[in-house]
């Protein structure tokens, strides 16, 4: 191209071209410096500059022809040299033009074949999550109870003391409000009533028998909080599942009858229980009830000798807390304590899994290793 460059900057005379049959052999060596030009430019960047070499309005290849040979040229010259430029001025178009369509055509392709999305590829393989071990226990005691009649509701996590202690018969300076310690949420000044994060899930039985009369069955899961010190039984949130049964004429048989089935659906027919005397402002009587340990099928031994870890030789684990209703409670929700009795109890969740399931650290249930979770699919 250099050659012809220099060629294209001269007119015809200072080429020693006179003649009009000399003129063919020039514009033919043009034509070719121009196909070699054309087929190395590869992509769009390296055509737009092949296109303003031949083009380029001011100092273009064709400019140049046009100002150096043409316009100077001899009058036997000048009508060859412009049918000449003519001939090689189309060509130059349609090649360009050309070129560049199969240069973007081009890219197309290889755009399309970058981002063609091949089906026959196996896919990025997500792991499947599932319930939490506490959400499936949740679930196994829900159904167990709801086969039975009772319904499913839930309540505030964040209460007032009237529902989490006084309407549960427990008032400001009863003892039983030390165990239960617990966290007060710091509110703006002017706000009336303290509030706090609930200790158990028996604040329902009050808001349940406030809205509905008798008769009550219903279940009520969820969390709560407590200012305990974690170790592998004890956390500061926890879940619980209440229960609460109020009719005409509820006995302490329904009682027992209501919660040994659940046991035996719960755990298996295998399984023993009892009940031992307690105490809860609420409920009166007020019982613990025991299941045979799981562990040791309730004989207090471990299996490689010595006593049974779970149970610490007792043979009995405590699973939770129960009673017939106080009447006193009744006051509180305007029942008739003449006209209705009832048992209500209250689960920890997470202690039901832990011996269903053989985890000694409830620590484990809010550690959230994928380790633990996954052995629960
Ligand atoms: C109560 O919470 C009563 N509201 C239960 C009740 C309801 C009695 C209705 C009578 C009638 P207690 O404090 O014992 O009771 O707790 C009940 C269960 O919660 C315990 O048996 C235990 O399984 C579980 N629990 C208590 N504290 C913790 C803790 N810090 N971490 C994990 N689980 C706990």
């Amino acid at each position: 191209m250099k050659a012809q460059e220099n060629k294209t900057g001269l007119p015809l005379v200072q080429l020693g071209i006179t003649r009009p049959e000399e003129l063919t052999g020039l514009f033919a060596d043009l034509r070719g410096s121009f196909d070699n030009d054309c087929a190395c430019a590869h992509d769009e960047s390296a055509w737009k500059v092949f296109r303003d070499r031949w083009l380029g309005r001011k100092s273009g290849v064709l400019t140049q022809v046009t100002d150096n040979w043409l316009k100077p040229a001899t009058p036997v010259l000048k009508r060859v040299v412009g049918q000449k430029l003519n001939e090689l001025r189309a060509h130059v178009e349609s090649q360009i033009e050309a070129r560049r369509a199969a240069i973007e055509s081009g890219a197309e392709e290889a755009a399309l074949t970058r981002e063609r999305v091949d089906l026959s590829l196996p896919g990025v393989i997500r792991p499947i999550g599932s319930h939490h071990l506490i959400r499936q226990v949740l679930q196994e005691v829900e159904d167990i109870f709801f086969s039975i009649g009772f319904s499913i509701v839930e309540g505030p996590e964040i209460e007032t003391p009237y529902y989490n202690f006084e309407a549960l018969n427990i008032p400001e300076f009863h003892p039983v409000r030390d165990d239960m310690d617990t966290f007060y949420l710091d509110l703006p000044k002017g706000v009336p009533a303290p509030l706090l994060l609930r200790t158990h899930t028996s604040p329902m039985q009050i808001r349940t028998m406030e809205k509905q009369k008798p008769p009550v069955r219903v279940i009520v899961p969820g969390k709560v909080y407590r200012r305990d010190n974690p170790d592998a039984t004890h956390s500061f949130m926890f879940h619980q599942v209440e229960g609460l049964a109020v009719d005409t004429d509820i006995t302490f048989c329904d009682f027992t009858g209501t919660i040994e089935y659940f046991v035996k659906q719960f755990f298996g027919p295998g399984v023993k229980t009892r009940f031992r005397p307690s105490y809860f402002p609420f409920t009166e009587p007020s019982v613990e009830f025991d299941v045979s340990c799981i562990f040791c099928g309730g004989s207090g031994a471990a299996a490689g000798g010595g006593v049974c870890s779970k149970c610490k030789g007792a043979g009995w684990i405590e699973l939770f807390g129960a009673g017939m209703v106080d009447p006193a409670v009744y006051g509180f929700v305007n029942y008739d304590a003449k006209k209705v009795s009832g048992f209500a109890f209250g689960m920890g969740i997470d202690r039901l899994a832990m011996l269903k399931y053989g985890i000694d650290d409830i620590q484990a249930f809010f550690q959230n290793d994928v380790r633990f979770l996954k052995q629960f699919p």
